[in-house]
């Protein structure tokens, strides 16, 4: 295959330009930030795993109609997706207090919120990516009244699903952060789920012990990270084919 066009290089992915238009090619990397990348290090497989989990996990939230960029996995590390414009919010739901939320207003860890908590945060890496408060989303057009209906919407939807499938295999979904994008199609615009669903952006507890099995691992230098990635992968019933053997991948584009 021939190289492709880079559009764009993250903390953890890299978009190319995909084979048709009004597609990308999204491929995962096993780098790993935290703290706006003040923390920077190598989780060796993740970049696999991730592309695993994540289409897995847009797939079955296809099959309850949640619109996503996803289209096909295409190798170990990459998928390929639809184009959109990404919405500049980072959507975080709590359903339990850890990070952010036990330190700003002094919840013990591990605490069940009263309810499902949806936070947003500014995308933006020069100023850490600050909380704001829909009044500043739509004030600034980042997105508009309607987009944030159907993105509220969408994301306390996907909690519900995504809580329960979780659950069933052990494991707790304390809090993740999702994003959204604006899809174009026949003249039409749709909010579809963009970027993508892993344990770079959960956290997830195994639900007997409360043991962390995210990127949490990693940012409080816990140890076993790529092992915890790995059981999330083996619970959900896709650890690839040939083990943890496999999970190197490609180092490079084909
Ligand atoms: P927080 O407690 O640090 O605010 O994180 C809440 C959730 O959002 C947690 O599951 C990790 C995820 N997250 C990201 O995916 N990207 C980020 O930049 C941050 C700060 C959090």
């Amino acid at each position: 295959m021939a190289r492709r066009r880079q559009l764009y290089e993250g903390k953890a992915k890299i978009l190319f330009e995909g084979p048709e238009p009004g597609t990308l090619v999204q491929y995962f990397k096993d780098d790993a930030t935290a703290f706006n990348a003040q923390k920077k290090g190598t989780i060796t497989g993740k970049g696999v795993l991730n592309n695993r989990i994540s289409e897995f996990l847009m797939l079955k939230l296809h099959e309850i109609n949640i619109p996503t960029h996803f289209i096909r996995r295409l190798n170990m590390r990459e998928q390929l997706i639809k184009e959109v414009e990404i919405v500049p919010i980072e959507v975080v739901v709590r359903n339990i207090a850890a990070g952010s939320i036990a330190q700003r207003l002094g919840i013990p860890e591990g605490t069940r919120l009263p309810r499902s908590i949806v936070e947003y945060y500014y995308k933006n890496d020069q100023l850490g990516d600050p909380m704001v408060a829909e009044e500043h989303i739509t004030a600034f057009g980042w997105a508009t009244p309607p987009d944030m209906d159907d993105i509220v919407h969408l994301t306390l939807r996907i909690n519900d699903f995504l809580s329960g499938l979780f659950l069933g295999v052990g494991i707790t979904l304390v809090d993740f952060k999702l994003e959204f994008g604006r899809l174009y199609e026949n003249e039409e615009m749709r909010i579809v789920l963009a970027d993508e669903i892993s344990p770079d952006n959960c956290r997830l507890w195994d639900t007997k012990t409360n043991e962390k099995m995210d990127k949490d691992r990693f940012r409080r230098d816990l140890g076993k990270i790529e092992e915890a990635y790995q059981e999330v992968a083996r619970r959900l019933g896709i650890l690839p084919e040939a083990g943890s053997r496999d999970l190197k991948g490609p180092e490079t584009m084909q």
